[in-house]
């Protein structure tokens, strides 16, 4: 593969007759080269040319991109001609910068990327020249990010359209549903919920909210209190520090509720908005819109990253490993557009996401425990019919990766847990309700957001207990009367709220 950058660089000043260019530049090049490109593959200064303060450089290479060999120039240039003629090297772009790559798969359609830029390819062979390409884009390292992401999007075409990953882990028994209607329809009649002011949401009324607590009851100490799970808060909103992170910033945009701010407090500067509220009685949307400010941050979508931002930069000491957290302050969002329905596709649900950091081993036998006492809740709390499986990690879905199963996938990756909705149809052919999933990440987060061990390697996992869907699978499943439910889930839910009647 060939690489070849041509550079523009921009002098402080002229070079006085005591400096020798000739000698000079190939010398600083050769330099260079040997320090970023060294035993890699062949590189070299191809040509230059210094007329006045421009000096025009080409370097090429066959082993790294140049780029990092243009940095080093441009430093030692100016630390000698500092030294030796008061100049500096004032700024450098890279005019033309042309790269060769493998793809992993020929494209099936166009690939676009919002740099200047000029993209060929035959078969798997890719080349790429960026031009203009600015002195941040090259500290930066926009082209090897820019290369990436061209091998990215034909990945991506090669997979469109393919089934997700999905491999089945486990099944419960079938066990005969006691209820085939749709517990949301009939949560409605009864007024138990009703679908929210703003999009997606839902307001539940006294014995809905009681049976989601319910549900949370029996998470916290059916599963959580008995491992020894400890429970944090955390704040709402997630930074987009933290979830460029994670990655969620790339993979996800259209999925988020953003949070914007006042520009100001000041009731003076908020005088016409008000007065129009005050005349139109409506609401001012471009006077608002000019009063507040673009987005700031997201509104929670997945507990998770900010529970890494908590311990961001920190030495987790042996005594304290490994660690096993809970939050479920944070409700989560999610812009769902066509999808939603009813109580178990929405906008917002309230969801426990437990956290866990430590070794390897501690942590596969941690998802064994974990394995287990979900299996009791759903097998002997619940009695659902419930199955699960491995799929694309959520990780890799968030980030806006593409999901292929690699050796380490059953190691570390994300078990599915599904339940059976009577009211979608046969078992074998309706899709079946997502209600939790369990993740091993490795050391993706720990490492994304620098999160230390006093020893050894650090991994990380979570668990997602979305208290909306474990309440839909299991009205679902068992209906809407008490008297069918279970008796290990009626000892927990007690005697039930009056329903508020309406007249
Ligand atoms: N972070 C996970 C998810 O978003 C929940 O455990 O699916
Ligand atoms: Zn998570």
């Amino acid at each position: 593969m060939e690489h070849r950058l041509e550079a523009e660089l921009t002098l402080s000043g002229s070079l006085p007759s005591t400096v020798h260019p000739d000698e000079l530049i190939p010398r600083i090049a050769s330099e260079a080269v040997a320090r970023t490109i060294g035993a890699r593959g062949q590189g070299r200064l191809a040509e230059w040319n210094l007329e006045g303060v421009r000096l025009r450089i080409v370097l090429e290479s066959t082993g790294p991109r140049p780029h990092q060999t243009l940095l080093a120039f441009a430093r030692r240039l100016s630390e000698e001609l500092g030294r030796t003629a008061r100049v500096g090297v004032r700024s450098f772009v890279a005019a033309r910068y042309r790269t060769e790559f493998s793809l992993d798969a020929p494209p099936t359609a166009a690939i676009t990327l919002p740099l200047p830029h000029h993209l060929t390819v035959e078969g798997t062979l890719a080349t790429l020249s960026l031009t203009a390409l600015s002195e941040e884009g090259l500290r930066d390292n926009w082209m090897d990010r820019a290369v990436s992401l061209v091998q990215e999007k034909a990945r991506r075409q090669t997979y469109e359209g393919k089934e997700q990953f999905w491999s089945l882990l486990s099944a419960s028994p079938a066990r005969e549903p006691l209820f085939r209607g749709d517990p949301t329809e009939e949560m409605l009649k009864r007024h138990w919920v009703r679908s929210g002011p703003t999009k997606g949401k839902w307001f539940l009324g006294p014995t809905a909210a009681h049976l989601l607590r319910t549900m949370e009851r029996v998470a916290l100490e059916e599963v959580l209190r008995p491992l020894g799970f400890q429970e944090v808060v955390q704040p709402h909103h997630d930074s987009f520090e933290t979830l460029l992170k994670t990655g969620h910033l790339e993979g996800l945009p259209g999925e988020f509720y953003y949070v914007a701010e006042p520009k100001t407090r000041d009731p003076a500067a908020w005088e016409r908005f008000t007065d129009l509220v005050k005349i139109t009685r409506q609401v001012p949307e471009e006077e608002l819109a000019r009063m507040v400010t673009g987005p700031t941050a997201v509104s929670c979508y997945a507990q998770c990253p900010t529970t890494y931002w908590w311990l961001s930069g920190r030495t987790l000491a042996s005594e304290s490993l490994p660690l096993k957290i809970f939050d479920r302050a944070a409700v989560s969002n999610r812009y769902e557009s066509g999808g939603r329905h009813g109580l178990e596709r929405v906008d917002e649900f309230h969801r426990i996401e437990p956290v866990f950091l430590g070794a390897r081993e501690d942590l596969l036998a941690l998802r064994e425990q974990l394995l287990e006492r979900y299996r009791h809740v759903f097998d002997e709390v619940l009695e659902l019919e419930w199955r699960t499986a491995w799929v694309t990690p959520f990780y890799m879905q968030q980030s806006g990766r593409v999901g292929v199963e690699d050796a380490e996938a059953r190691v570390k990756g994300t078990i599915d847990f599904e339940a059976y909705l009577p009211y979608r149809g046969t078992r074998e052919e309706s899709e079946w309700l997502e209600f939790q999933n369990l993740s091993i990440v490795g050391e993706k987060y720990t490492k994304a957001f620098s999160i230390k061990a006093q020893k050894g390697e650090l991994w990380s996992g979570c668990t997602g207990i979305g208290l909306e869907r474990w309440l839909t699978a299991f009205l679902a499943q068992k209906g809407l009367d008490p008297s069918g439910w279970p008796a290990g889930f009626q000892r927990y839910a007690g005697e039930l709220p009056t329903d508020v009647r309406f007249l």
